[in-house]
């Protein structure tokens, strides 16, 4: 594994006036000490140019830049559209892409000794033998640009024999992406496909036409695009389809690659950027100032947790707060399931949400915000007064917790309840304390002033409940269910962690899905070590929050969008996805 490691140190001195006129609660009690950044990403992604301008601005920075090569494999069916992602991945990533199907037709072309073995064995739609194909994908591996660069493997392997030959060898992607697409449409591809010899760009007759008369009059049809060749080759790749994956399971993406290429290449983007963040963080190079995940953490049935575990999640939430708020998203929700954090199971674990609370809030107030921290009050009249258990008493422990010795309280936070009211001009951002109804009272109108009232500051729910609960007096009623659905739809999540059991139990924990923002949810199976270990193996990452029927068949090892009833070993979820 190679690893590029550039580093250099500054020492200017800092010459631009802070951009936050307030002072920041950090600088309180801190001289002009140096910062010491790293900044980290995915190759391509600007890490150079930010420590250029870091250093331009004349901050007193030490500055060191990590990058770990991607490793993909792309596969699919014929036509499925691999070329044409790849054209796309290599411009936004700068990886190596190998084709074996692409060096074989150019040797094809070429007449080379190869190429006349593998030209009759291409014609028919057949697989060319392994020992021609393997060896010459492991002498292109082998060379210095895929080691710096990182490489995309497009076409192999494409049988059991050659995955277990990679295997050998200990070479693995990070990724196996999948593009999986109904056979009815790989025949209509492949018989419009065109090639253009001279730039090799993939053209579709009806979908991606060429651009002008010239480059129309130079395409050419490959000799294996007819409907009976792809007939051929669409059973050689089922046939071996299975038996390859099961060599990549645990880092298998598989995608609709029927949509336009754009939004599936939208896709392979977030993944990609997704997993070399992944593999940065997994380099011995140090510690890294914003991405510091290390994996799930065990024995989350233990209950208390240990401070280390309560440490990994206030930190995990805080980051993925930090880059939503950066990136300038201001309706935000925090939905963190831990047995630890849930007062759904027992009411003093609002102690252990209160700390989560404390550490988000004096994160932000160290960087100068104001930040008001909200408990909503008892709600209704006479009768109907009340709040909900998990919340009584949050307040006063709130305002006797130990927010620090620089007098954070009262001046960088304040504790303050839910509604219009509470929202103060100097306020600079919200955090709410699992707002949630009550039986008979509902919270979103109180939410909705306040949040109206907030304009553009953020406000960050953490661990709500805005279900609608049954209640007499019609009280919730007044809004209108698809209104409050609305509302509470509006909150968008910056941070999501479940642990998954059986359906109908609670223990032993299976598994967790986990939504860094602006990361993809990812799914993880918890399996037991030979050494009795335990740890989280990931299965699958999903743009969006997957539903039981998704997770079910990730866990069971089935190809995406198969429709399935909310009924598997999974089905106990259903009730609270
Ligand atoms: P290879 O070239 O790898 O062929 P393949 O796997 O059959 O894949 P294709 O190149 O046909 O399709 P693609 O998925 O790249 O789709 P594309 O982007 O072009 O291998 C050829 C042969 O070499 C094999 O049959 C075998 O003989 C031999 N070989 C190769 N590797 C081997 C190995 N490891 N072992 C043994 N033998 C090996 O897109 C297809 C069309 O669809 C285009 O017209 C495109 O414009 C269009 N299209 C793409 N995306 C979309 C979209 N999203 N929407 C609409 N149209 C789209």
């Amino acid at each position: 594994m190679s690893h590029l490691f550039k580093a250099f140190t500054l020492s200017l001195a800092l010459s631009n006036p802070p951009l936050h006129p307030k002072p920041k609660r950090s600088e309180q009690r801190l001289s002009s000490e140096p910062l010491k950044v790293m900044i980290s990403g995915a190759p391509a992604s600007g890490k150079g140019t930010q420590c250029e301008l870091i250093v331009q601005k004349g901050l007193k920075v030490n500055c060191s830049v990590s990058s770990e090569p991607l490793k993909v494999m792309i596969s699919g069916a014929p036509a499925s559209g691999k070329g044409t992602q790849c054209e796309l991945i290599v411009q936004k990533f700068g990886l190596v892409h190998i084709s074996t199907g692409d060096i074989l037709r150019s040797e094809v072309s070429s007449g080379t000794e190869i190429g006349n073995k593998a030209k009759e064995f291409m014609n028919a739609g057949r697989l060319v033998p392994d020992e021609i194909v393997t060896a010459m994908v492991t002498s292109r591996l082998s060379r210095e640009d895929a080691k710096e660069r990182g490489w995309l493997l497009d076409g192999y392997p494409r049988s059991f024999s050659q995955a277990q030959s990679l295997e050998k060898l200990k070479i693995r992607p990070d990724v196996y992406i999948v593009l999986d697409v109904p056979d009815e449409i790989l025949i209509d591809r492949c018989i419009g496909r065109r090639l253009d010899p001279l730039t090799g760009k993939i053209y579709h007759l009806k979908s991606f036409p060429p651009e002008s008369e010239e480059i129309k009059a130079r395409l050419v049809i490959r000799p294996d695009d007819t409907e009976e060749k792809v007939k051929s080759r669409l059973e050689i790749y089922k046939k071996n389809a299975e038996a390859i994956s099961s060599s990549y399971l645990n880092i298998m993406n598989k995608l609709n690659g029927n949509r336009p290429k754009e939004e599936v290449f939208k896709e392979i983007e977030s993944l990609l950027l997704q997993v070399s963040k992944d593999t940065v963080q997994t380099t011995k190079s140090g510690n890294f100032l914003q991405d510091s995940w290390k994996g799930i953490p065990t024995k989350l049935n233990n209950i208390p947790h240990s401070r280390e575990i309560r440490k990994y999640f206030y930190t995990d939430v805080l980051e993925a707060t930090r880059r939503a708020i950066n990136d300038g998203r201001t309706r935000l929700k925090v939905e963190i399931n831990i047995p630890e954090l849930n007062p759904e199971m027992d009411v003093y674990r609002i102690g252990t949400l209160m700390e989560l609370v404390r550490v988000i809030a004096l994160s932000f107030a160290d960087d100068g915000k104001r930040v008001k921290v909200c408990v909503q009050g008892s709600m209704g009249q006479g009768a109907q007064a009340g709040m909900p258990l998990q919340l009584a008493g949050t307040r006063q422990i709130l305002e006797f917790m130990d927010w620090g010795d620089y007098g954070a309280l009262e001046t960088f936070v304040k504790i303050g309840s839910v509604g219009a009211k509470e929202v103060d001009e100097q306020d600079d951002m919200f955090i709410i304390v699992a707002p949630q109804n009550a039986v008979g009272n509902c919270i979103i109108d109180d939410l909705k002033a306040m949040t109206d009232a907030a304009g553009n500051r953020s406000v960050i729910l953490v661990n709500p409940r805005l279900k609608d609960l049954p209640g007499s007096s019609g009280i919730m009623q007044t809004m209108g269910r698809d209104k409050r659905l609305e509302y509470a739809a509006s909150f968008e999540n910056c941070y999501f962690f479940r642990l998954l059991y059986y359906a109908g139990t609670q223990y032993p924990i299976m598994g967790a899905l986990r939504m860094s923002f602006p990361y993809r949810y990812e799914l993880y199976k918890r399996v037991d070590g030979l050494s009795g270990k335990e740890k989280y193996v990931i299965l699958s990452t999903f743009p969006e929050r997957p539903n039981i029927d998704e997770i079910n068949d990730a866990f069971e090892g089935k190809p995406r969008n198969e429709t399935k009833k909310a009924s598997g070993i999974w089905g106990f979820l259903s009730g609270i996805l």
